[in-house]
């Protein structure tokens, strides 16, 4: 069905097809057509983080960015779903255009900048929340909070979320925030880790549960880098990593007329980057932190690949665009 539908949506502005799309599934969930939309996902249960995933393909931050769609989304068969990323308070973004395909290479460049409506929104979203698979929560940092205040607004973020996430990411790996991705190294790391370390502490005891937290990096690091970013992960306590977000790279672009568009690139082109950074991470954590592969997946032998890199759990976004719910159930086929 989805294969029907894309030539209709692929005319559109980017932006508007992902908005239109978006409200018919969360339409065809409530009139319960939903199952017409799904493919046959193979259920293969696994332990990760302490929770038990119905299958190991997620569907990864940033699509739906507020918590307004996932029941309709984890419908299709997800054995999770991550929103977000969610900030303390809305803000609108970056101007439009911001978002653009690349349908050459099944690519997608993006400059959103953490469009939300904030995480109030989201939490009386999630209250309602009749999904059941497992719920992910992605964190972020508004705009105008300065770089060095930044560990305020991921505790504002876990305090309001924190009874209704399954496991909650902290992205410190956006291209589209200033000095976001600044937060991945040094002391900044370390000190901002420490906090959410203490913060969770407290919250756990709080609320008697440990809710696991995974911290989300981005592709463009080299090895030094993600030597320091994985020890200072393991020393605070994190209990996943997520590679990767979108990469700053154009490689494999070249010929596209939107190749020059600030933002990151995903989809086709990132996959190799991010399934050597899952090779990477497991060489230096090993069997410490489970790591969950993200980055270009459009097939289940892309899947693969990143489970044979060290990946225990794998997401989609741009894959998503392009192949629609298909896409789940031949993941799930080719990792059981
Ligand atoms: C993203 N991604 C993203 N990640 C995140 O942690 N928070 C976010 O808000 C967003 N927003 C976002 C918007 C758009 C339009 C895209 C295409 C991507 C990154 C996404 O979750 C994923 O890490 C990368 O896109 C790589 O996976 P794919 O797209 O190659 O499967």
């Amino acid at each position: 069905m989805y294969s029907m539908l894309r030539p209709l949506l692929f005319a559109l502005d980017p932006e508007t097809s992902h908005d239109l799309c978006l409200d018919m599934l969360s339409a065809a969930e409530r009139l319960k057509l939903i199952k017409l939309m799904k493919s046959k996902v193979v259920s293969s249960p696994k332990q990760v983080m302490g929770l038990t995933f119905d299958n190991p393909v997620g569907l990864a931050a940033g699509l739906d960015k507020n918590g307004d769609y996932f029941n309709a989304l984890g419908a299709l068969g997800f054995g999770f779903v991550e929103i977000g990323t969610i900030t303390p308070k809305s803000q609108p973004g970056n101007a439009k255009p911001r978002l653009f395909r690349l349908n050459d290479e099944q690519a997608v460049i993006n400059r959103m900048g953490f469009n939300n409506k904030g995480v109030d929104h989201l939490v009386e979203k999630v209250k309602r929340r009749r999904y059941s698979g497992i719920l992910g929560i992605n964190l972020g940092k508004n705009k105008i909070t300065p770089e060095e205040n930044a560990l305020s607004d991921y505790v504002i973020g876990m305090e309001q979320v924190y009874a209704h996430a399954d496991y909650i990411t902290i992205n410190i790996s956006s291209p589209n925030t200033p000095g976001l991705r600044n937060l991945q190294y040094g002391d900044a790391l370390k000190s901002l880790l420490s906090g959410i370390h203490d913060k969770r502490e407290s919250l756990s005891q709080s609320h008697d549960r440990r809710v696991p937290i995974a911290v989300k990096i981005a592709p463009d690091n080299d090895n030094e880098a993600l030597k320091s970013i994985t020890d200072a992960l393991m020393e605070f306590k994190m209990d996943a990593v997520i590679a990767t977000n979108t990469t700053l790279s154009r490689d494999g672009v070249q010929n596209s007329e939107h190749k020059d568009e600030a933002g990151g690139l995903s989809g086709a082109p990132l996959g190799k980057l991010s399934t050597e950074t899952v090779a990477t991470v497991k060489s230096l954590v090993g069997d410490d932190l489970p790591i969950i592969g993200v980055g270009g997946i459009s097939s289940g032998d892309d899947a693969k690949a990143k489970i044979d890199a060290g990946a225990d759990l794998v997401q989609v976004y741009s894959g998503f665009i392009y192949r629609g719910p298909e896409l789940v159930g031949e993941i799930s086929q080719s990792l059981r």
